[in-house]
């Protein structure tokens, strides 16, 4: 059992209090996904995945101690729902955007042979499908440490989920290109390199993937509210990522191939390909 030291408070997070550093631990309270959790970050580790944080243990009040990942993380502890995503400018450069594609294909790569029975997720019903992986659930800038404008480590593993590996790769997309955000000109070619850096680049896949990201952030508001009038505003801010995807679909599309043969990440028979292929062809 780990003991507990000084404590530092750590903000920035978007919806858990009482996460404080001790050393180079990180101590988070936990719930009833948490074994889960600590399983599949055990899997990442064995699978030789570095950037998720190691489990050391459970300390004597109850919380998971993890390992502090160094770097910065992209976090505003302002930001709220509807309002654009952090990006300082260290983050904005297409490095960084490679850098994410890469690192959202080798943590498929590592968790695509996890499998689990458990089904006591934060934000999901329903036990792992033959089609999907164990996804992280909250990918994006605000839940990765960086250094230099790379990245050095995922946090923040509590909303996984089953998920197919298409899909989650469109969410990841849109978080981690960023899509939806006119602050930067030039989104086509930044999605085309994320997509080249995951080894995923047909246009057809790549925006039916992206759609259906927006469409299961939609599933996840029924854990988030209990009254309608506080989903309304979760909606609005998914039509008007949908109404963005829709008018920009061309453009999008104009920047990657329009074949598959040039998708690398679907090719050979490693678990990850195995699981893109099906979860493509849920749609034909
Ligand atoms: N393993 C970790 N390594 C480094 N920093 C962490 C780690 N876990 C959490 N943090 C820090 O704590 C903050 C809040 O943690 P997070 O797990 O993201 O909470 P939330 O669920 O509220 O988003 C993060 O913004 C980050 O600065
Ligand atoms: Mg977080």
């Amino acid at each position: 059992m780990a003991s507990v030291g000084v404590e530092q408070p750590l903000v920035g997070g978007r919806s858990t209090s009482g996460v404080v550093r001790v050393g180079h631990t990180v101590r988070r309270p936990m719930g009833p996904w948490s074994p889960t959790v600590h399983a599949l970050l055990r899997h990442l580790a064995d699978a030789g995945f570095n950037e998720s944080p190691r489990v050391i243990g459970i300390d004597e009040v109850g919380r998971e101690v993890l390992t502090f990942m160094e770097g910065e993380v992209a976090a505003d502890p302002t930001w709220r729902p509807g309002t654009p995503a952090y990006w300082p400018e260290w983050l904005r450069g297409v490095d960084t955007v490679t850098a994410h594609g890469s690192l959202v294909r080798r943590l498929h790569e590592a968790a695509a042979s996890f499998a689990t029975d458990d089904d006591g997720w934060r934000e999901h019903q329903g036990r792992q499908g033959r089609d999907e992986l164990v996804g992280h659930g909250d990918l994006g800038p605000w839940n990765v440490a960086y250094r230099d404008g790379l990245p050095t480590g995922i946090i923040d593993w509590d909303h996984i989920e089953p998920i197919t590996p298409v899909v989650d790769f469109g969410l990841a997309a849109w978080n981690f290109v960023p899509l939806g955000d006119d602050r930067f000109p030039d989104v086509p070619q930044r999605l085309r390199r994320f997509c080249d850096a995951y080894g995923l680049s047909d246009a057809n896949t790549v925006l039916v993937a992206v759609h259906h990201g927006r469409l299961k952030r939609a599933e996840h508001l029924r854990f988030w509210h209990r009254r309608p009038a506080r989903s309304v505003g979760g909606l609005s801010n998914i039509s008007a990522s949908l109404q963005w995807l829709d008018s920009h679909w061309d453009t999008l599309a104009a920047s990657l191939t329009s074949s598959t043969s040039a998708s690398p990440a679907m090719a050979g028979d490693t678990p990850l390909a195995g699981l893109l292929r099906a979860g493509v062809a849920r749609w034909a």
